[in-house]
C-alpha cells in the first residue's frame, strides 16, 4: 500500500488534475486509499458483449466512466468489507454525478490477484479486442467494467 503514497505519484496526478487520491482513516490509523478518474472506455470493448447493451442506432466512440485507478487496504484491514465499502462509495459518486453529467461505467485495470475481489464486486471482463490481449501481455492487467445502469435502474 505504502509503494504509491510514498511515491510522487500521488502528488504528480494531484498537480496535473489527473487522478484524485482519497485517504481512509480509521482512529487515525490510514487503513486504505483509491485513486479515481473521469474516463472512458471505448465501445468495442463492450458493444457485443452479453452484459451490457446500448440502443443499436447510438454511435459513441467511448462509453463515459469513472476509472479506479488505484486501491488498496492495508494489510491489517484486508477481507474484513473495506474493499467493499469503498467501492460502493465510489459507485454512489459516480451515480450522484451522473444526475450532471453522463457516467454510465466504472472502470478498473485489474492485477491478476484482485480479479477475484472486483468479480465478486459485479464487475465483468471487457471484450479481450485486439488492445485488450496487448495489455495482458504487456501489463498483466485486464479492464474489468462495472455497469451503473444497473444499480439505477433499480432506483428508478
Ligand atoms: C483487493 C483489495 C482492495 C480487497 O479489499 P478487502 O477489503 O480485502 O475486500 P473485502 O473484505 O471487501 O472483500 C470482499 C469479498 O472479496 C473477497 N476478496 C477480497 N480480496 C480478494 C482477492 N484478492 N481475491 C479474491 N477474492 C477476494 C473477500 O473474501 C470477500 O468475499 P466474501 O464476501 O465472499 O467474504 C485488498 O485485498 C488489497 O488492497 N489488495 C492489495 C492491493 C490490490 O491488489 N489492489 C487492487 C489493484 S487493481
Amino acid at each position: 500500500m505504502n509503494d504509491f503514497l510514498c511515491s510522487d505519484e500521488v502528488a504528480t496526478y494531484e498537480k496535473q488534475k489527473v487522478g484524485r487520491t482519497t485517504l481512509v482513516y480509521h482512529q487515525g490509523r490510514l487503513v486504505a486509499y483509491y485513486t479515481i478518474s473521469n474516463d472512458q472506455l471505448r465501445t468495442e470493448y463492450v458493444k457485443k458483449h452479453t452484459g451490457f447493451s446500448l440502443p443499436n442506432e447510438m454511435r459513441l466512440e467511448g462509453i463515459p466512466a469513472i476509472t479506479i485507478g488505484r486501491l488498496a487496504v492495508s494489510k491489517e484491514w484486508q477481507k474484513r468489507g473495506l474493499g467493499t465499502a469503498i467501492i460502493q462509495k465510489i459507485a454512489m459518486y459516480a451515480l450522484h454525478c451522473s444526475t450532471q453529467s453522463g457516467i454510465r461505467l466504472l472502470l478498473v485495470r485489474a492485477k491478476k490477484n484482485a480479479f477475484g475481489f472486483y468479480e465478486k464486486m459485479g464487475f465483468q471482463y471487457v471484450i479481450e479486442t485486439r488492445r485488450e490481449k496487448q495489455r495482458i501481455q504487456n501489463y498483466g492487467t485486464k479492464t474489468m467494467f462495472f455497469d451503473l445502469k444497473t444499480l439505477s435502474d433499480l432506483e428508478s
